[in-house]
């Protein structure tokens, strides 16, 4: 009997999974798709085709192009793999800027490599990959980049391909990390020294020596005009991010923190046009960095998503409860709970247009439509139900997708809590309080909106708690402090 209900139960839940929009993974068109494979080509030639450069040709010869050949094709491929399990969202846009990256190193090291240090070469693009698509996806970049040398007439120090390595590895790692230009900044002065210091000591004292004054070029082997060439390009390279994060869409912790300035314009407009839904936005924003920083996630990502999940609502900010001031209801003067519904939906709709006109990363973007998943619009359905009107459960539901990531996922969670957590009465216990979000939790993993977010029961766990402390600060703060006549001041 126990196994039947169970199969029913589960029966149910596959029914049910199947009535809700199937996830949209990045689509990556025809021609991206073209235009990636042809400059992995590119790549594995330029990588490879010194090797037939010899004469008399000899099969050993053509056996090693072809095995270059082929390692420097897989090796792009791996390089994809790695940048999309990284960053599932990651855009064709962001591969080509990849793999075009390692296309110019390749062509730069036969052009320049007997005279400039593989450092200026390699290290400014791992410094861009890293701001822009992660760590991760720059440490794969930094080894195949180090890895595969086009010429192999070229012979590199095992010291400098040492150096090389670990200092285009702490770019990419402190790359990914880095939350302002400022730091982008030090770390362009502290990587040229340290690789001058450590060239100095593992490649030789002797080489050191000012700029060539005669031609002022850099001497290929002079380690200090090598460091200062380093330092020279990797200004540079910081100085030319702004434009790689708005033609290739890249999202660094900088302009992250740029986005999040209060102070913009969409922003501002919202704190004027629609304030209910501006603080309702402060506190999620709350909830869903406690909560982040529990689980380690991304919390400039959410901080910053959290600010422009619900724009819009600008569309028509009095359609919704927060900024009414309680005498008028436009949804009650209709009384149509499908245009209701319709109006629901339009503010996701609208914040899509918003994040475009705006310019928004999609990253960002992302939060709008999935902060409200597919879920239902209760309060309206069961007034269609009420009418007796017969009514499709999913014309009440949001269009979706449901969340695609943790922080999306959190994101839902906070926008479902806050309310509730509002509303709770100042004397309500934590227990009372922990109930509350575990039943709204609950009742979003039961209507499988959290199917995709990836989120461990560990997880959901910490989510909890880290609301349940944002709820006890909000508790305090609405606390009244008795302040007496005398000390009216502190
Ligand atoms: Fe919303
Ligand atoms: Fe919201």
């Amino acid at each position: 009997m126990q196994n039947i209900t169970t199969t029913i139960k589960k029966l149910f839940y596959l029914w049910r999974r199947s009535q809700v929009p199937l996830k949209q993974p990045t689509r990556i068109s025809k021609i991206d798709k073209l235009i990636i494979f042809l400059i992995c080509i590119l790549i594995s030639i330029i990588s490879s085709y010194k090797i037939l450069h010899v004469s008399p040709l000899s099969i050993s010869n053509i056996l090693s192009w072809f095995f270059t050949f082929t390692e420097a094709l897989i090796s792009s491929g791996i390089l994809i793999l790695v940048s999309k399990k990284e960053n599932p969202s990651i855009s064709s846009r962001q591969i080509i800027l990849i793999i075009a990256l390692l296309l110019a190193v390749q062509a730069s090291k036969l052009a320049l490599a007997s005279t400039v240090s593989p450092l200026s070469i390699v290290i400014p693009p791992a410094l861009i990959i890293s701001q822009g698509m992660g760590s991760i996806t720059a440490l794969a970049w930094v080894s195949i980049a180090s890895l595969i040398w086009p010429d192999p007439a070229i012979d590199i120090n095992n010291n400098l391909f040492f150096i090389l390595l670990i200092c285009a590895s702490v770019v990419s790692l402190l790359g990914g990390r880095i939350r302002s230009r400022a730091q982008l900044l030090q770390l362009s002065i502290f990587v040229p020294i340290g690789s001058f210091l450590s060239q100095w000591i593992l490649v030789g004292k002797d080489k050191v020596s000012l700029i060539n004054q005669a031609e002022f070029t850099f001497a290929k082997g002079d380690i200090f005009s090598d460091s200062l060439l380093l330092a020279i390009v990797m200004l540079f390279t910081i100085l030319f991010i702004p434009i790689f994060e708005s033609i290739f869409g890249l999202l660094t912790k900088a302009r992250l923190l740029e986005l999040a300035d209060k102070e913009k314009p969409l922003i501002r407009r919202l704190s004027l046009e629609a304030p209910g839904t501006f603080e309702h936005t402060l506190l999620i924003c709350g909830l869903a960095e406690e909560a982040t920083r529990m689980i380690g996630g991304d919390i400039d990502l959410i901080k910053t998503g959290a600010l422009y999940h619900d724009v819009g609502k600008l569309h028509a900010p009095n359609w919704f409860i927060e900024n009414q001031d309680g005498t008028k209801n436009p949804h009650d003067e209709i009384d149509d709970p499908f245009k209701s519904s319709e109006v629901l939906q339009a503010h996701v709709d609208e914040g899509l247009k918003y994040a475009r006109k705006n310019r928004l990363p999609k990253p960002i973007a992302n939060f709008i439509p999935e902060h409200q998943g597919t879920l239902k619009m209760g309060y309206f359905y069961q007034k269609a139900k009420e009418k007796n009107i017969k009514i499709n459960e999913n014309d009440f539901r949001y269009n979706g997708p449901i969340p695609q990531s943790k922080e999306t996922a959190i994101l839902m969670l906070a926008d479902g809590c806050e309310a509730a957590l509002r509303a709770m009465n100042i004397d309500a216990s934590d227990k009372e309080a922990l109930e509350t979000i575990s039943q709204i939790i609950y009742s979003r993993q039961k209507d499988g909106q959290l199917d995709d977010s990836n989120l461990s029961k560990g997880e959901f766990f910490l989510i909890k708690i880290a609301f349940l402390n944002v709820w006890k600060r909000i508790r305090h703060r609405r606390i009244q402090y008795p302040i007496s006549k005398n000390n009216t001041f502190s």
